[in-house]
């Protein structure tokens, strides 16, 4: 029997946040820095690149498709490219881990390869949906495999060619959407990806980034395959979405004030402040000069008394990881707040508005749970032992909700945190939550 270790976060109630931090890196930008980099020509250098479980695995998977990477070492990475055709097969599957990111983009990444490639992950990531990608790269050419359930493990086997295509997403992603861009970088013509709603746009600015011709009309997003990426500089803003966390926390926690800095604040990504601010939040941006293409700057919170609203379904593509944290914000907040349109939170790491609203209940809330969101009432926090169900976003979002609760909060499942905020601990200690991390093992 296999032991596994599994960690628990033990916060004590109350306190405020305060100082100033800067988070880590961003993930999308990480992934797309290695992926992109691999296949441009020359060499690529990423700065504040994220050490996350997450990352690491594209990074992992770049190296085992025979790709030089140097690092990370303080957040630099030197990736070696190999152009466009110079990836050669890996010996083994590919391993991603907990990255539903990694596995999407190496799809269309993969699919127009000349050598066949395996895809798998954690159990987590093996439940996750891939016929959203599996379906259109089978579309322009690919032959790709899935389980009879639409999921991992992927098996790529190569074609003669792909051709670009046409794609109408029939739901708004940007994972979805990126495959298909990384495979049309392989296809003959030209593809093009209609969004229903606006997704983040890391791909295509790092592609233009690194002088590949690409362009956007109204909702479409047109490549033509064959041309050439140049390596250069990639610098990668702190993560929105782990700044996220301290939004909140600071907002909940009377005396709180917090600077967070160098903040990627690409507009298909700030649905959190935007969200936050329609609560009452006081949180004031201040823009900085861009870095590589995407737009960042300073974001200064203290705390506020919040109001619960109807969250407008157009925002919910642009905070769609902030969830599980503007949960939190909301069951602080005075009256009911309302999600729809945000069936997608069910399938991501987690179940996150099941899982959510057990937690919430657990902690004293009142909430009602819909196919495609969520009703919170807004109360008082009292204490218990919620389970994070392996989801680093849920366990970092309870632990926040400690700052505001009656009693102590002891999270289960909180390993996973590492996927996209290494030494989040420690910097939320630092900032004066009462938390502290506990390891143990179990048979299983
Ligand atoms: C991501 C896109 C989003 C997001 C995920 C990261 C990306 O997923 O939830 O954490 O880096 O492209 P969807 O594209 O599935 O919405």
């Amino acid at each position: 029997m296999a032991i596994t270790t599994h960690r628990r976060f033990l916060i004590e109630p109350g306190g405020a946040l305060t100082g100033s931090a800067r988070v880590p890196g961003d993930k999308s930008i990480s992934h797309r820095a290695i992926l992109l980099g691999a296949i441009a020509n020359g060499i690529t250098r990423v700065e504040g690149f994220l050490d996350g479980d997450d990352a690491i695995a594209t990074l992992e998977a770049m190296r085992a498709l025979g790709v030089v990477i140097r690092g990370p070492n303080e957040g630099v990475v030197e990736i070696e490219g190999v152009g466009l055709d110079g990836l050669r097969p890996s010996a083994a599957p590919l391993d991603l881990g907990n990255s539903g990111t990694s596995m999407r983009l190496f799809s269309g990444l993969l699919a127009g390869q000349t050598f066949a490639s395996e895809l798998i992950g954690d159990a987590s990531l093996m439940r996750r949906p891939m016929a959203r990608v599996t379906d259109p790269l089978r579309r322009m050419g690919a032959d790709i495999t899935t389980t009879d359930r639409g999921t991992a493990p992927l098996v790529i086997q190569p074609v003669s060619g792909l051709d670009g295509i046409d794609y109408e997403m029939p739901v708004a992603s940007a994972q979805v959407k990126s495959a298909l861009l990384l495979a049309g970088l392989y296809a003959d013509g030209q593809t093009s990806v209609y969004e229903s709603g606006v997704t983040r746009d890391h791909t295509e600015r790092m592609l233009a980034a690194l002088d590949y011709p690409i362009h956007r009309d109204g909702a479409v997003v047109q490549l033509t395959g064959g041309a050439e990426l140049k390596g250069g500089l990639v610098r990668v803003p702190a993560d929105i979405s782990s700044a996220a966390f301290f939004l909140v926390g600071a907002s909940i926690a009377s005396g709180s004030e917090m600077t967070l800095s160098g903040v990627g604040l690409n507009p298909t990504r700030t649905g959190v402040i935007e969200i936050l601010q329609r609560m009452g939040a006081d949180i004031v941006v201040e823009p900085e000069a861009q870095a590589s293409g995407e737009p960042i700057g300073t974001l200064s919170v203290r705390a506020a008394d919040l109001h619960g609203i109807d969250i407008p379904v157009d925002l919910v593509p642009l905070a769609i990881d902030e969830f599980p944290a503007i949960f939190i914000a909301a069951a602080c907040a005075q009256g009911e707040t309302v999600l729809r349109g945000a069936e997608e939170l069910r399938v991501k790491e987690s179940d996150r508005i099941a899982v959510m609203a057990q937690g919430l209940q657990t902690l004293g809330i009142a909430v009602e749970p819909q196919p495609d969101g969520l009703r919170i009432q807004g109360g008082q926090l009292t204490g218990g032992r919620v389970q994070a169900q392996g989801d680093h976003r849920i366990a970092m979002a309870f632990a926040m909700a400690g700052l505001a609760a009656s009693e102590p909060i002891v999270i289960e499942g909180c390993a996973e945190v590492d996927t996209s905020f290494p030494g989040f601990v420690d910097l939320a200690a630092a900032a004066g939550l009462a938390i502290k991390s506990e390891d143990h093992s179990a048979h299983g």
